[in-house]
């Protein structure tokens, strides 16, 4: 169904035949927008930014850009067309009609499902908000707001399905999800990483690179469902996260290029030197790679883990692209674990498959993010240099399941608290990184210009050209 930009909320769920969920999600609007103004960024809210708006939900549905002030960006309801023979793709069901209702058992689990990734949709734009004065071109500007709008659809989306689908519960949830906040000490968002502020441009990068790369993880589990119409809100929401990566990519790709063009310029490779000339050094690069990788690890929960094994065995929650498994029951195969033995060594464990999804997934998440890597390593093999950008091993830095709380290298080799301590500034950010950092935000509003630490794009948005006028400042 096309969307339907005439109602007040724009929508392609034909919400107009159901007047008393318009006139829930009608009431709940102007709660959004106020907050909006209160926790979206900071300062901007007149700007015209050059924004894409979707019109439909197929391959040309990002036709339409144009610019827009961000309080009058069309938040809306788009779920994917739905699929007549689509059947229930994994767990005790597999094979049967997925729902268009909730069954009554699943209900509460469900609801916490989508109400604990509606919390991060909101959560990230409050983390994000004082970014825009510190952008390093008018381009990254743009592209900051475009996350940030979307990530406000995404919530739109969430607070639908909890609208439409869990009655006066949901229409609280809702609310709450505007009522927390992050970093709020009294009403927090839900998960840790959603509670630190984004203050400086790598970081953001990072974020967008390592952080709604998790995102995508969950909503492809999120997009197996055998409720069909989280399923299919899911499935849209991917394309928009496919720009927030970008986002990160390109960005974390063009620090590395700048980096590399000092080191050619000053013939060097001394932290100290490049930093001196306003760029970021590699080894700092890789120092917040490591925070932001290991902090998204911690996002898909505990190796072993229960929830994860009824989840996959109702049919609720399923493996990211499940179709390219063989065997969708997963009720006899099992899982090698290494865990540590509490003796500063590692043993074996062997888990049921079901129970280990959580770990699957977020190995596939690893598998995913090595591709950025392996592209940015490229830029440093072709400029000569020997330094090769790493992710960490998955025991490193955890704060969540069996390896949380253990000292290891970046390697993963289990090691003590005081060796750790000992190394932590070579491998996390040092106070004296993050003020280097730091010293280097500081705006540039012409079009086409770049902060010294940052290549330009190879190109610009919809074909226009780098140095367009993606934002016009009031
Ligand atoms: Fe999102
Ligand atoms: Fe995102």
């Amino acid at each position: 169904m096309s969307i339907n930009y005439q109602d007040r909320i724009p929508n392609n769920v034909d919400l107009g035949s159901n007047r008393t969920l318009q006139r829930a999600l009608e009431h709940w609007q102007p709660e959004f927008l106020k907050w909006w103004e209160e926790l979206g960024p900071k300062d901007f809210q007149v700007a015209d930014v050059y924004l894409r708006t979707a019109t439909s939900v197929d391959a040309k549905g990002w036709a339409t850009y144009g610019y827009v002030r961000m309080p009058d960006y069309r938040w809306g309801i788009f779920l994917n067309d739905p699929d007549p023979n689509r059947r229930i793709g994994f767990g005790d069901s597999f094979g049967q009609e997925v729902w268009q209702q909730i069954p009554g058992e699943y209900r509460a689990t469900l609801r916490r499902l989508i109400v604990t990734q509606g919390d991060t949709e909101p959560a990230s734009v409050e983390q994000q908000r004082m970014l825009g004065h510190t952008a390093p071109s008018i381009y990254d500007l743009r592209n900051l707001f475009q996350v940030n709008v979307e990530e406000g659809r995404h919530l739109w989306a969430m607070v639908y399905l909890l609208h439409a689908y869990f009655g006066r519960d949901g229409r609280e949830e809702a609310e709450e999800l505007l009522e927390r906040h992050s970093g709020d000490a009294d009403k927090p968002r839900i998960l840790g990483t959603f509670n630190e502020p984004i203050r400086d441009w790598l970081s953001f990068f990072m974020f967008t690179y390592f952080t709604d790369r998790d995102g995508k993880f969950q909503l492809k589990s999120l997009a197996e469902s055998s409720f069909d119409p989280l399923a299919r809100t899911c499935q849209f929401m991917l394309t928009e996260e496919a720009h927030h990566m970008f986002v990160g990519d390109t960005g974390i790709n063009r620090v590395v290029k700048r980096t590399l063009e000092v080191m050619k310029e000053l013939n060097t490779d001394d932290p100290l030197a490049i930093r001196k000339a306003g760029a970021i050094d590699l080894p700092t690069v890789q120092r917040y790679l490591n925070f932001w990788f290991s902090s998204s690890l911690d996002l898909f929960g505990s190796e072993t883990s229960s929830n994860a094994a009824s989840y996959f065995a109702n049919g609720l929650k399923g493996r990211p692209d499940e179709s390219q498994y063989e065997d969708h029951i997963a009720i006899e195969q099992s899982y090698l674990l290494e865990l540590p033995d509490g003796q500063g060594s590692t043993k074996s464990e062997q888990i049921p498959m079901r129970n280990a999804m959580n770990e699957v997934t977020r190995s596939s998440y690893v598998r995913d993010c090595e591709i950025g890597l392996n592209r940015w390593n490229r830029l440093i093999e072709k400029a000569g240099h020997s330094f090769r950008l790493t992710l960490p091993s998955t025991r490193f830095r955890r704060n969540i399941g069996n390896w949380a709380g253990v000292p290891t290298t970046p390697e993963g080799l289990p090691i003590s608290a005081e060796q750790f301590g000992a190394h932590k500034n070579d491998w996390l950010p040092s106070e004296s990184d993050r003020a280097h950092i730091m010293s280097l935000m500081q705006g540039v509003t012409e079009p086409g210009k770049m902060a010294a630490w940052i290549a330009p794009p190879d190109r610009g948005i919809n074909n226009n050209p780098v140095e367009y006028e993606y934002v016009r400042l009031q």
